[in-house]
């Protein structure tokens, strides 16, 4: 049997409570475990409907606050490691699925999809689906990027959603993700980078189910919004680099399918609020850390103390500059974080304008050629 967990912070109260109500009459669910970051709300509002909701499904639902583990940040990591642990100390279950508590297109079928992957025998099963072609910019230009030069041979930079915090964990692996002293640290938004890259390290299989109508949630304002995360993704990153990777492991995609207009005509983030970044609050810290970097990207991103400019930011100089930051950057320190999030701005924007401007399918072939290119650049020629 199964366990289903969502992590939440403060969401519509409403849209927690009907997806809570979905996991729990599931057939193959006999546990469902709300797991909230702090008593707010939210949390209030969870505690009031919760025995009312295990009644009606016959279904225990669980409701307990976050606990402090890691050493980062204390943010959605903690979360999700105080639920594997309640998993391996408070159930005998066989399988633990996690889904976002705001997902507004949630239905039994996501639990179902994981539910056959891991009766295909699977040892993690992840969800993807489609997703307009200006989301995702931390799994693309960082995550997926990050993978395919550091470890170009694996699966890694193969996985479709690597940041998805829509997967299924068999009771193997979550033992071992408990045990991992790493991943036990990472409390902040790196959680996701560790647990897929830790699962691939372990060699254990992945699966990856497609949800056709896709993961309904707000537009971003500017990409200010995404700061902490880009961040404390790339640092996570970071961190695993030089880790060695054992053989191959068993990877499988499901086939995707047509896309519905409502994601790909879909703007991801507010490009006019956006811009404006380029220009704004430099300081000389900033200005001297663009040592570092080849002249394409310096005087590019110097040009932008007088005019908003992003065309220089293409492939190849996102791919100089994501180098030197992987060798450099401070997590912590102000003006390096300050740069990496200019540097990311820069690219998510050049991609845009050059690519996405051309239409969803267009946006998506160029997205996987890119990575495609990374992996071939990274592997020497023998
Ligand atoms: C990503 C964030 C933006 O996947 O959701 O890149």
């Amino acid at each position: 049997m199964s366990t289903v967990v969502f992590p939440f912070r403060v969401e519509d109260p409403e849209v927690v409570l009907n997806n809570l109500r979905i996991a729990a009459s599931h057939p193959a669910v006999d546990l469902v475990l709300a797991v909230g970051a702090e008593a707010e709300s939210t949390f209030a509002a969870v505690e009031a409907a919760r025995a009312a909701i295990s009644s009606e499904t016959s279904t225990p639902l669980e409701l307990i606050l976050q606990e402090r583990i890691g050493s980062k940040r204390p943010g959605k990591g903690d979360g999700m490691n105080t639920a594997l642990r309640y998993f391996l100390t408070e159930t005998s279950a066989d399988r633990l699925h996690f889904y976002d508590a705001d997902i507004t297109s949630f239905g039994p079928e996501w639990i179902t999809r994981a539910e056959r992957g891991a009766d295909l025998g699977y040892d993690v099963v992840r969800h993807f689906f489609p997703r307009s072609s200006t989301d995702a910019m931390i799994t693309w230009m960082v995550t997926r990027t990050g993978f395919a030069l550091l470890w170009p041979r694996s699966e890694l930079p193969q996985i479709e959603q690597p940041l998805g915090g829509e997967l299924l964990f068999t009771r193997p692996v979550v033992e071992a993700l408990v045990a991992n002293d790493r991943v036990q640290a990472q409390s902040d938004w790196g959680i996701d980078t560790l647990y897929t890259f830790s699962t691939v390290q372990a060699g254990f299989s992945v699966y990856e189910t497609y949800v056709r109508q896709g993961k309904a949630h707000a537009l971003y304002g500017g990409l200010t919004d995404l700061r902490s995360m880009l961040v404390e993704c790339f640092s996570a990153m970071q961190g695993l680099a030089g880790e060695q990777l054992g053989g191959a492991v068993t990877h499988r995609v499901e086939p995707t399918e047509a896309v519905p207009a409502a994601i790909t005509e879909k703007i991801g983030y507010n490009l006019e609020a956006t811009l404006q970044l380029l220009g704004e609050d430099w300081t000389d810290g900033q200005v001297g850390l663009l040592e570092h970097f080849p002249a394409t990207v310096r005087n590019g991103m110097l040009s932008n103390c007088r005019r908003p400019t992003f065309l220089f930011m293409d492939e190849e100089a996102w791919h100089d500059a994501f180098k030197v930051l992987l060798e450099h950057f401070v997590p912590g320190d102000a003006g390096w974080e300050a740069l990496l999030f200019r540097l990311w701005v820069t690219r998510v924007i050049n991609y845009t304008a050059t690519r996405a401007l051309r239409g969803y399918d267009h946006a998506q072939r160029y997205l996987q050629s890119m990575v495609a290119g990374y992996v071939r650049r990274a592997v020497p020629a023998p």
